[in-house]
């Protein structure tokens, strides 16, 4: 299976990779080790229409079909995977889900700020007994008068801290099940939302990942999205483009650590030859070029069904499981090659390895892509 990229998708592409190898690489190995928040990074793709690359025109965006999106997502994380899971959430599921149940005056009022970067989106659905199955959440916001009034906690926010503007979805019907949830746009500073202390993780160290602690926080009516009752949907089809983002995150992380196990393969020279002589090792070579190739095609795929307008949930929820997967093979291979050096924070492999451990995690885990995956095919009844 070939894809042809076009002029344009293959100019972004290299725009990027010369952008992100140049400046983020550099500074990712000590931003690991800091957790400082790529704030410069960000900046840089805001100023180059990065940071709303799907948001059309008439909104300050680029108007770039997602193929030519997923293509720069890979290449910021092949540099620096915290700086792309921060971009990955802003444009595919916050941007879009604005774009997509967004009135005219929230499109206004927030995608021309997002598409600079000056606003950077979060998205808070998770919270500490409601993972992998969201509609049990317990936030509620209650209407009075022209205003909701949140209460809850929300966890593992990704930019929760950091972001200027945040989807928080909420239980506005306690009785229904995922029916009664609903999503709101609260702003950053809102009084009643707190950030609490950022999470010590394994791996995108630079990327904040915090609680959102919720206390009578009220917020204008208008600045729900959708209607009552909606959040579920605008969860489910924000994670379906954000999945593409993970699969671009883990062939940009996998392709990264493959560069680095060829080079080093090249350089080290053992029992007096070059250790890429070695068929141990040229095999593993080779299976890792394999499947990066067939991860990146699952992206670049279920990319061009969403272009298309078809629907690419089950495409989604492939490339994620099978490109976070893949990635989770591919960066302990490229620790081996390296031999005890890829053991140590000398070589940026072992950071590849803790980046990509959240792959099949967050977004849904893979156990849930697989239920994603099993429950479209079993609904299709063309299905033989
Ligand atoms: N598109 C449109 N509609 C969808 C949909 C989709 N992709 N998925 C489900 N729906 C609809 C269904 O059609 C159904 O609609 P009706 O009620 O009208 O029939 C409704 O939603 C409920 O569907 P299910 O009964 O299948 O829902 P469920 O409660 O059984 O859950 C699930 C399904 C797939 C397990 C879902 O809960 C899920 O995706 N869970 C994982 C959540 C997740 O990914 N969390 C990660 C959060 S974000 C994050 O990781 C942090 C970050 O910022 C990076």
């Amino acid at each position: 299976m070939s894809f042809k990229l076009t002029e344009e998708q293959l100019m972004i592409q290299s725009m990027v990779r010369d952008l992100a190898r140049s400046e983020f690489a550099p500074k990712a190995m000590e931003r690991d080790k800091t957790k400082e928040f790529p704030a410069d990074n960000l900046k840089k793709l805001g100023e180059l229409g990065l940071m709303g690359m799907m948001i059309p025109p008439e909104y300050g965006g680029s108007g770039a079909d997602t193929v030519s999106y997923v293509l720069a997502l890979a290449e910021v994380a092949y540099a620096c995977a915290s700086t792309a899971v921060v971009m990955s959430v802003h444009n595919s599921i916050v941007c879009e889900s604005i774009l997509r149940y967004g009135t005219d005056d929230q499109k206004e009022k927030y995608l021309k700020q997002m598409a600079t970067g000056e606003m950077i989106g979060a998205f808070a659905l998770t919270e500490p007994n409601a993972g992998s199955d969201p509609s049990r959440q317990t936030t509620k916001a209650v209407l009075e008068g022209d205003s909701y009034v949140l209460n809850g906690t929300k966890r593992f926010t990704t930019t929760g801290k950091n972001a200027g503007i945040i989807i928080v979805t909420a239980k506005t019907d306690e009785e229904a099940r995922h029916k009664g949830i609903s999503a709101f746009l609260i702003k950053q500073g809102t009084p009643g939302l707190k950030a609490g202390p950022l999470e010590d993780k394994m791996g995108l160290r630079a990327s904040d990942t915090v609680d959102l602690i919720i206390e009578d926080c009220r917020i204008p009516a208008a600045n729900r999205l959708g209607n009552e009752g909606d959040g579920f949907l605008i969860a489910m089809t924000g994670l379906d483009g954000g999945r593409i983002g993970i699969a671009a995150q883990s062939v940009g992380v996998a392709k990264a650590a493959f560069d680095a196990a060829v080079q080093y393969s090249r350089e080290r020279e053992q029992f007096g030859q070059s250790i890429s002589k070695f068929q141990g090792l040229r095999w593993m070579i080779a299976d890792m070029a394999t499947e990066i190739e067939a991860a990146r095609l699952m992206m670049l795929s279920a990319a061009e069904m969403k272009d298309n307008g078809e629907n690419y949930t089950l495409q989604a929820s492939m490339a994620k499981l099978y490109a976070s997967e893949m990635v989770n093979r591919i960066t302990p291979k490229a620790i081996q090659i390296h031999g005890g050096y890829g053991f140590t924070k000398e070589y940026p492999v072992e950071r590849y390895y803790r980046d990509a451990r959240v792959f099949t995690i967050y977004e849904g885990t893979s156990e849930i892509q697989r239920i994603v995956i099993s429950n479209q095919i079993l609904k299709d009844k063309r299905t033989p």
